[in-house]
């Protein structure tokens, strides 16, 4: 039987936080042997926001060698730069014209951007969604593994998918979200309602880095906000002790009961202490082994030339059949 195809990219923008890890990475390594898997650096999607030049390019390759640190095995999936494979653009525009002004507007992440970027609503932002829409369509994946926040751009993929099925005949497999299991989602350590954000500036102690040093870490969680009460228990009401302990639980690999267990009757901060404790000995073999791969500078760029051609061979299959179907014109 022939395996499904997932797909799933990160934007080389921001800092990586320990919610991207444990949200998203560190879910693609269990995966990689069950299905055909693409990953990609979505340096294209990064530029619809303002991004230094020299910064995009160094966390391009910083992303690329922290996959490869958590355990991404290339030799596996593919691992490879969006923008190293042509086809990402070219059926991003074939799809333009399969989407409505109407339903982007109405994208909640579009909004949202719109806001904080008033000064800056560029076409790419609006755009982002019909891009993401090509990346996942080019590779006929089944599987696209999201947090909960890009499950409206997996749906308008779909709906997009459908649409060019129905007017040009069948072309794409139609896409489904993977949403990874309950307690995926890290809060910021200082506003517990608040994801936990690659680009936050406000409050620097808000975010856990992957490249964060061991006092920073430990620094940070004891400054974390907790909740009225002493008890460590997960529950509603209790939103700066329950982010903890799912991220006490995931770094642990025990279950969140086990954890409340093991401190049952111990006060905040010792808690506190366990847990940045816990994490920063977790990302100290993580952080070595990405200054390692980036160092070999020719090892790295081999992984991702050998990436890119693969992603190409199989992006040029279905934007030719695209192509074919539209009535573009490819030689005779
Ligand atoms: N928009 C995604 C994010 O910010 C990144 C992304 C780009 C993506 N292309 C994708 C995710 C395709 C899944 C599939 O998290």
């Amino acid at each position: 039987m022939e395996e499904k195809i997932l797909y799933s990219a990160i934007q080389p923008s921001g800092n990586l936080t320990i919610g991207n890890y444990i949200g998203s990475i560190r879910n693609w390594i269990g995966l990689q042997s069950k299905f055909t898997c693409f990953f990609a650096m979505a340096n294209m999607h990064a530029i619809t926001v303002r991004q230094d030049p020299a910064q995009l390019r160094r966390r391009t390759l910083e992303l690329a060698a922290l996959y490869i640190a958590c355990g991404i095995d290339p030799e596996q999936c593919t691992l490879y730069v969006q923008s190293q494979v042509p086809q990402h653009a070219e059926l991003c525009w074939v799809l333009n014209s399969l989407t409505y002004v109407g339903e982007m507007e109405r994208m909640t992440q579009f909004k949202d951007k719109s806001a904080k970027h008033a000064e800056n609503i560029n076409m790419g932002l609006m755009d982002y969604p019909v891009l993401m829409a090509a990346d996942i369509l080019l590779y006929q994946a089944e599987l696209v593994p999201v947090g909960q926040d890009q499950t409206q751009h997996v749906e308008i993929a779909r709906d997009i998918a459908i649409r060019f099925n129905n007017r040009y005949g069948e072309t794409f497999r139609v896409p489904e979200a993977f949403i990874v299991k309950q307690g995926a989602k890290i809060m910021s350590l200082q506003e517990p309602s608040k994801k936990m954000s690659k680009s936050e500036t406000e409050n620097p102690n808000a975010s856990v880095y992957l490249t964060d040093d061991r006092d920073t870490i430990i620094r940070k969680f004891k400054r974390a906000v907790t909740d009225s009460g002493s008890e460590i228990r997960f529950s509603e009401d209790k939103p700066g002790i329950s982010n903890l302990l799912t991220i006490y639980s995931a770094y642990r690999g025990v279950s969140v009961g086990d954890a409340e267990r093991e401190f049952e009757g111990k006060g905040y901060g010792e808690f506190k202490l366990a847990v940045g404790e816990t994490v920063a000995d977790a990302l100290a073999p993580v952080q070595a082994e990405q200054k390692r791969i980036l160092a070999d500078k020719a090892y790295l760029s081999g992984i991702l030339a050998a990436g890119a051609e693969r992603a190409f061979k199989a992006a040029r299959k279905t934007l030719s059949k695209v192509y074919r179907k539209v009535g573009f014109y490819q030689g005779d």
